[in-house]
Order: structure tokens, then sequence, then C-alpha cells
């Protein structure tokens, strides 16, 4: 078909294709329970989409500057200063057209063939293939479940080499919800200070969506001298319920920055002029709506993490944030019913929907397999019901 070798070697993305399959068995009549979604169930604050539709009014409908209007890029700034303690004026930002389009122009600017990107594992699905369209070589790190799935430094040290350019660090993580402390990130950081070509992509997404009063620190925050290595990317999607309006942000090094800004003016222009307004009204106005849906998330994972650790044959350990139970369904594997004979967490994933119509991302789509990611973005009459249903799938598997 002529398809270039670039996209040969990607694939499509498995959590949009859990949610699809379940969107479209619903759109069938088949009562599924999906907790596969990615998004929180809430609505847009109302003030955000209020900012909105005054923007359509004001005919604010044009193109803007390709890397952003200047006054969502001071209020990222502001956000930095309030929430981290960070300083940044507008020549270090870049708005994007969503968190995903942020890391992808990194990795666009940032590797050349052979450059290497460390990505720990478990990971968010899309890191390794943006590094391997950019042309780079993922290099994964498989973090253990007995160390919260934290990469540890020695780990660090072992992946860094002259060929690194990247080290990714997600925290909170999708799909596990460890969240590093400022100790960890500290000793993180002074191994990758060893190596002076190697930068570090803080994918900080999650970092509002935060259980039992955990104090978020970004690696940017560990000295002067990884600030100055750090590129963190962000965005309005998971904090203020907007992951339709695609709003995403960079900050960083003003040489990187201005680079992503000439390969968003060469690819996609400005994200969208009205989500640009709604996205200042998110981050310049009141932030309780984001306190009430934390408080909701960990209502949930409270219930969600008590009830799957109740299960036969199941552990999972307590998210500190992100909206994501990753529980080990290693006990299944090998085990079967009728037709169904369980060898990997895809398989699991697929009996699951079939049999007791629960939508659930495999872990091995994460990089580790032996796992499953449940997010409970969702409300707590259908977690009850997908984890009643859950159990009942489990308890038919047998040697
Ligand atoms: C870890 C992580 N980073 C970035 C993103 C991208 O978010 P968006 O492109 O919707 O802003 C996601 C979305 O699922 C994510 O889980």
């Amino acid at each position: 078909m002529g398809l270039s070798e670039r996209i040969g070697r990607i694939k499509p993305s498995p959590t949009l294709a859990v949610s699809s399959k379940a969107k479209a068995m619903k759109v069938k009549g088949i009562d599924v329970v999906s907790f596969g979604a990615g998004e929180p169930d809430f609505d847009t604050p109302q003030h955000i989409k209020e900012a909105a539709i005054q923007a359509i009014q004001n005919g604010f409908t044009k193109y803007t500057p390709a890397s952003g209007i200047d006054e969502l890029k001071e209020a990222v700034c502001e956000k930095f200063a309030r929430d981290n303690g960070l300083t940044f004026d507008k020549s270090h930002v870049v708005i994007s057209c969503g968190g995903k389009h942020a890391f992808y122009n990194l990795a666009q600017v940032l590797l050349d063939p052979g450059d290497e990107a460390i990505i720990p594992a478990p990971y968010w699905v899309s890191y390794p293939d943006m590094v391997l369209l950019a042309g780079g070589n993922p290099v994964v790190v498989e973090t253990d479940e007995a160390n919260g799935f934290k990469l540890t430094p020695e780990q660090l040290d072992e992946a860094l080499s002259d060929k690194t350019k990247i080290v990714v660090i997600n925290s909170p993580s999708n799909p596990t919800g460890a969240a590093y402390t400022r100790e960890e990130l500290e000793a993180l950081a002074n191994v990758i200070l060893k190596y002076p070509n190697a930068h570090v992509i803080s994918d900080e997404i999650y970092e509002k969506i935060v259980y039992d009063g955990y104090t978020f620190t970004s690696i940017a925050n560990c000295g002067e001298e990884i600030f100055k290595r750090t590129i963190i990317i962000h965005g309005v999607s998971k904090t203020y319920a907007m992951t339709g309006w695609r709003i995403g942000f960079t900050a960083g090094d003003a040489a990187i920055i201005k680079a992503v800004s000439m390969l968003q003016s060469q690819s996609t222009s400005n994200p969208t002029s009205i989500a640009q307004k709604a996205a200042v009204a998110a981050l310049r106005g009141p932030q309780g709506p984001v306190d009430d849906m934390v408080r909701a998330f960990q209502e949930r994972r409270d219930f969600t993490i008590s009830r799957l650790n109740a299960m036969e044959g199941v552990s999972c350990l307590t998210p500190h944030g992100a909206f994501y139970a990753f529980p080990n369904i290693n006990a299944y594997m090998g085990k079967g019913y009728k037709d169904y004979k369980i060898t990997s967490g895809y398989d699991l994933a697929a009996y699951l929907l079939d049999e007791v119509n629960v939508a659930a991302v495999p872990g091995d789509a994460f990089g580790k397999a032996g796992y499953l990611r449940l997010s409970f973005a969702t409300s707590m009459d259908e977690i009850k019901k997908g984890l009643d249903r859950i159990e009942e799938g489990l308890g038919k598997l047998k040697e």
C-alpha cells in the first residue's frame, strides 16, 4: 500500500481500542461496565464552559500564534509559580493540543536515530510508540511491585548511557498511581546528572489527582541543575475534566520550547483558540471543582482497592494518585473456563469482556504482564457492579 516504514513502527493505542470496543458493545445494547477510560467521568466545570462560549461570542475564532496565546502562557507561568514554586516566563512555555501532543513534539525535537529514551514500565502506552515514531529507541526498565512500581536509582544507573537523551518520569503514574517522594526524585536526579546529554521529561498530568494528603513534588524542584535539564509536560485534560478540549502545555529550556513552537508552526498550527480561552479560565478560576472531583475519586479508590484485595487470587497496591487500580492477577495465569484459556493479561481482558461484560486494559499493554488496569473514573454504582462481575468471572476460572 506504500505506507512509510515509520508508520509501520507503531501500533494503535490499546487503551483507546478497549474503550471503543466497549462503546461498540454498548451501542448494540449490551450492558458493559467499562473500566477502560482514561478520563474523568465528570463534566467540565461551568465557568470553564462559559469562558469558551464567551470566546465564541467575542469572535475569538481565528488563528492564534502557533505556540499559543500569551494570556494562557502567562496563566501557565502563574500556575507553576503558585503550585510548584518554579519560575518560568513565556519563552519557557508552549501550548499544545493535549499532553500527548506535548510529548510527541518533544520526542520529535530531541531524538535522532539511535538516541535512547528510558521509559520505566509499567508506562503510559503512548511513550514507546512516540519515541519510535521519532526514530529513537525506547529503553524500557521494568519496575517491581515490591518497590511500589517505582524506578530505583540503581535501575536507572544501569539503563543510562551516553546514548540516553530522555528519561521519562511520570508521577503520579498511569497505570499504577505510583507517586514519587522528593527524596526518591532527588536520588534519581543525582544519577541523571552524571550524564550530560540526558534530559528528563516529567509528565505531571496527574499532579492534582492525589490522595491521602500526598504532597506532589516535581523532579524540577530537586535543585538548580536538574531544573535546567527537566522539561515538564502537563495539561488541563485530567485536572479539569477537559479531555476533549485538547489543551496541554510544556515548560522548560527556552531553546527546546522554541524548537517545539517551530514544529507546531509547520504541523498543527495553534491549539484551538476557544479551548485556549477555556484553559485560561481553568487555571485562573476557582479550584473548588477540582477538590470535589478528587474527593469523589478518593472514595472510589478506597472502595475499589479494598474490594479487589478481598478477591481470591487478586492483590492490588494502593495508588497515591491518578484514577487507576493496577491489580496483580498472576494467580489466574494458566487457568481456564469453557474455551477460554488464560495465558496473558490480554486473554483475561478478552474473557472478562465476553463472559461478564467488563472492559479492563491488560497490564501487558503498559509493559507489565500479570496485571490489569482498571480506571475508577466512573460512577460508584458502575464500580460496584463491575467489581462484582469481575469476581464472578474470576471465580469461574479453574486449573
Ligand atoms: C500519563 C499521561 N500523560 C499524558 C496523557 C495525555 O493527556 P491529553 O493528551 O489528553 O492531554 C495521558 C492521557 O491518558 C496520560 O495518562
